[in-house]
């Protein structure tokens, strides 16, 4: 089998490579395979990632998709007895979907082999720092920036003491030097030099500097007869605590709220086949929704016809007219938060056709109006079960502010965002939205102006409000 030198490649293939690997977070070596493979399979990415920018380093590592993010890891793994506790880190950070690129240090290499390193972790083993083939493309660096964290297990005496004072002779350390990553470190020494003054010292900078230790926990060493401080945490800890810092707990604050949202238009029939419709696209109601629904909360959305894919997580209500909503918002109740992003038809045709309505001689047929339910003033007005929190729309295409003022007052809700939706600000049916928050404040009306943000911004922000004002007693239902 032919073997191929990446060196002696052209220029312009060798920069396709390393852009491409980096792109995808794999070996140049890697990458080749790849690209062999999907010729084989005929499904070759188009030559052009030429046009991909490097990724700059101070730009986060992308998340991928998938149930649980994706996440990779540098490990680099220490000379030190506790290395074989490194293999099965390796299989612990992968079962929780974490990738691992290993490095070894010369001293690792006594008590771990790199062929066992990389049968484990399916990638090539790093272990020099002027190794040619990963280096022509400054493989160190991408080693440091090419992944979401640095876990060093075992972090021996001597690597602390590397990384603490800068230096950056070998691999390890001068990843450790090149990395805008978070870094874990997982020390294990003999409980001597771990309490030695020299490793206190660089243990207290390291931690200065920002980085994270898991341990050591005390227990026998591998010396007979020593015992204490020093020995390396156990895998899965150290598992666990990178799983922490790379999937941090999302804050959940409407957590054990209920939220309910009208969204979109409704559709009120003229006849079997005809409609009174508006422009609503329910983009705003569901990015609230959506919003809600990450923030914690039970969200129940009651939406008109709409072109959208219902939000993950949320109980959806499809319904076509104003009444039919206004049931549905009802049927909902209790709830803590009610948000009524609906662009509800003011008036629905009292004499709907049963059968298609024809032309005829006589002319066009006469549609009454009769007004539909106002759902947000109903509920806003109910005795019991009125939500303490209630939260109206207003769109308007003039006097925006004083048109909302009055809304507030009228439907007696607590807070309305109101929108400017005249046809030149692209609102209805558009991705984004400038809004104006209007709310009592101590018998005050307050107007906060929010900068123009997509929809799904505007759905944040709006949440981000609510849940501070949740824990704000004064909305807290009355006991
Ligand atoms: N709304 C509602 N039921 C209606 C009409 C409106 O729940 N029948 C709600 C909307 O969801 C929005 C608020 O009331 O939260 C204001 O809606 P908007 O269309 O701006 O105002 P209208 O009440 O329809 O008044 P106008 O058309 O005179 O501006």
């Amino acid at each position: 089998m032919a073997s191929l030198t990446i060196r002696k490649l052209d220029d312009a293939v060798k920069t396709y490579l390393r852009l491409r690997s980096a792109k995808n977070r794999r070996s140049v070596e890697e990458e080749v395979r790849v690209i062999l493979r999907e010729l084989i399979e005929g499904r070759e990415e188009p030559l052009t990632p030429f046009a991909v920018p490097p990724v700059p380093s101070s730009t986060p590592a992308p998340q991928r998709t998938g149930a649980l993010p994706e996440a990779s890891v540098t490990l680099i793994i220490g000379g030190g007895i506790a290395a074989y506790k490194s293999l099965d880190l390796i299989r612990r950070l992968k079962e929780r979907r974490i990738e691992v690129r290993c490095v070894l240090t010369k001293a690792a290499q006594q008590f771990v082999t790199p062929l066992a390193v990389s049968a484990l972790s399916h990638e090539r083993v790093y272990t020099d720092l002027f190794d040619p083939q990963s280096e022509f493309d400054a493989g160190h660096i991408r080693l440091a920036r090419d992944c979401d964290l640095i876990v060093v297990a075992p972090a021996t005496a001597d690597l602390l003491a590397k990384m603490a004072n800068g230096h950056a002779d070998d691999l390890a350390s001068a990843i450790l030097l090149a990395t805008n990553r978070k870094v874990l470190l997982a020390p294990a020494m003999n409980p001597l030099m771990w309490n030695n003054a020299a490793t206190r010292r660089n243990v207290a900078q390291l931690q200065r500097d920002g980085v994270v230790l898991i341990g050591p926990n005390s227990g026998e060493m591998a010396e007979a007869g020593e015992a204490g401080v020093g020995r390396m945490s156990e895998a899965i800890e150290i598992a666990n605590a990178a799983e922490r810092l790379l999937r941090p707990p999302v804050p959940k604050p409407l957590a054990g709220k209920r939220v309910l949202i009208t969204a979109g238009p409704t559709h009120e029939p003229i006849d079997p086949v005809r409609y009174i419709a508006n422009r609503s696209s329910g983009k705003q109601g569901f990015a609230i929704a959506a919003a809600a629904q990450a923030a914690g909360a039970e969200v129940i959305l009651v939406s008109g016809p709409v072109d959208l894919d219902d939000p993950a997580g949320v109980t959806v209500k499809h319904v076509e007219s104003a009444r039919q909503m206004l049931e549905q918002v009802q049927a909902a109740l209790p709830a803590d938060i009610a948000i009524f992003a609906a662009a509800v038809a003011d008036w629905r045709v009292a004499n709907e056709g049963e059968q298609k309505l024809k032309k005829t001689a006589a002319g066009m047929p006469p549609l009454q109006l009769v007004e539909n339910p106002d759902i947000l003033a109903t509920i806003s007005k109910l005795a019991d079960k009125r939500p303490p929190l209630v939260v109206g729309f207003a769109a308007e295409t003039e006097h925006l502010i004083d048109n909302a003022k009055s809304k507030l007052a009228r439907k007696g809700c607590d807070w309305i965002v109101a929108n400017d939706v005249s046809p030149a600000t692209g609102v209805m049916g558009g991705d984004r939205n400038t809004v104006h928050l209007i709310s009592r404040k101590g018998g005050e009306i307050a107007v906060d102006s929010w900068p123009v943000m997509t929809k799904e911004q505007v759905a944040i922000e709006l949440v981000a409000h609510i849940a501070r004002s949740v824990t704000d007693k004064s909305l807290e239902p009355a006991s």
